[in-house]
């Protein structure tokens, strides 16, 4: 039998009771396909903040670069400045680890309800791939108050590091800035990877960017994606405004098969392609360095309001397990979750309030692990 080690983070909120669903359901799958999974659990979140001080330590960092994958429930809590959690532990995850790949489906399930009139299952079936490490995500910028002043600005990656030595002289009360990059390396294999996952779909890959206002950064973006098309000649391009594509998503979403963004627009439109595929409770994601360590984690946050309660919906967090299982190497297991989150869907008998049910979410981990365990 297999045997797999997986670092998880429960985190904060819900994250405890998704997580715990999800174990559930890949564990079945474990039984099913002939693996076991050895789950090492890590405290990283508000309580552990709280009480120690501590976001995330390098030692710990050192300790998970050990592993394939990690599985992420959620983070963030009322009692804490919002962006000290989300940057301290999500961000230097996936910045640590070079996770430059945030792999978001955005796939209608039979048997759930969209908001869009008139489309199915076979209209919303894309793949959205979202820049993970640059653009506007790369924390760096600043306040200057009025009259002169000097300030450094440094990016260190794997891949580079850049650094920004700023001389302000402005006659403005104060201003607030924020500087946003792409590098060609960073563009360049994020690109790549989605024209190479449009081959194994239907080879049709739609750029996203706002060429026509940000073009130093963006119209970069536009460069690189268009030279590297030229090796894809198989693969059907278009360029999209993030503006606009935010109209096509819900007018048109059977345009769409492969979505390559830049950092920021893939946060923006990933929430609306939850939307469209039947809420945030559906929608899971993947951070992941095709050759390092990798996270995977429900879109949605911590929710503290339904702290403690059994109530919210665990399948986006399902699903992003099927998703590390995907990626371990798993396809056959991986799949079959996919299959299981499904036929709860369409059986439609077990679901959360936000599928206008009243089952709990641990009475829909059990459905959907019992439907593996049937196969
Ligand atoms: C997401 C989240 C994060 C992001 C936050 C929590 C830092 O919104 O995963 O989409 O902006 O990437
Ligand atoms: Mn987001």
């Amino acid at each position: 039998m297999t045997q797999y080690k997986i670092p998880v983070i429960p985190g904060d909120g819900i994250g405890p009771e998704i997580i715990r669903e999800g174990r559930k359901v890949l564990d079945a799958a474990g039984e099913q396909f002939g693996f076991d999974i050895d789950w090492i659990e890590y405290p990283h979140g508000a309580d552990h903040y709280l009480e120690t001080g501590e976001l995330i330590s390098e030692d710990a960092l050192r300790e998970l670069s050990e592993y394939r994958a990690i599985y992420f429930g959620a983070i963030g809590d009322d009692r804490i400045k919002p962006g000290i959690l989300e940057k301290g532990i999500l961000l230097t995850i996936r910045f640590y680890f070079d996770e430059y790949i945030n792999l978001r489906p955005v796939k209608l399930l039979d048997g759930v309800w969209t908001p869009l009139r008139d489309k199915t299952s076979r209209d919303i079936d894309f793949v959205v791939v979202r820049e993970n490490t640059e653009d506007f995500y790369i924390g760096i910028g600043g306040r200057a108050k009025k009259g002169k002043s000097k300030k450094t600005l440094e990016v260190m990656r794997n891949l580079y590091s850049v650094k920004f030595g700023l001389d302000i002289n402005s006659d403005s009360e104060e201003i607030g800035y924020q500087l946003g990059f792409i590098s060609k390396e960073g563009t360049r294999r994020v690109i790549k990877y989605a024209f190479e996952l449009a081959r194994t779909r239907e080879r049709h890959l739609s750029s996203v960017d706002k060429a026509n206002v940000l073009s130093d950064i963006y119209g970069f973006w536009r460069e690189e994606f268009t030279s590297i098309a030229s090796g894809y000649p198989d693969v059907k391009t278009d360029f999209n405004f993030v503006d606009a594509i935010t109209m096509w998503f819900v007018k048109n979403p059977e345009w769409f098969d492969v979505v390559v963004t830049p950092n920021m627009f893939g946060d923006i439109i990933t929430d609306l392609g939850a939307m469209i595929q039947g809420g945030l409770g559906l929608a899971p994601g993947g951070n992941i360095n095709p050759e390092g360590t990798s996270m995977f984690e429900p879109i949605h946050g911590s929710a503290p309001k339904y702290k403690g309660q059994n109530r919210v919906n665990p399948i986006a967090t399902i699903w992003a397990g099927a998703l590390l299982l995907d990626q371990i190497g798993e396809k056959e297991a991986s799949s079959a979750v996919v299959s299981a989150i499904e036929q709860n869907l369409v059986d439609g008998k077990v679901k959360t309030y936000d599928l206008g049910g009243s089952n709990t979410t641990s009475e829909v981990g059990d459905d959907i692990a019992r439907l593996i365990r049937m196969r």
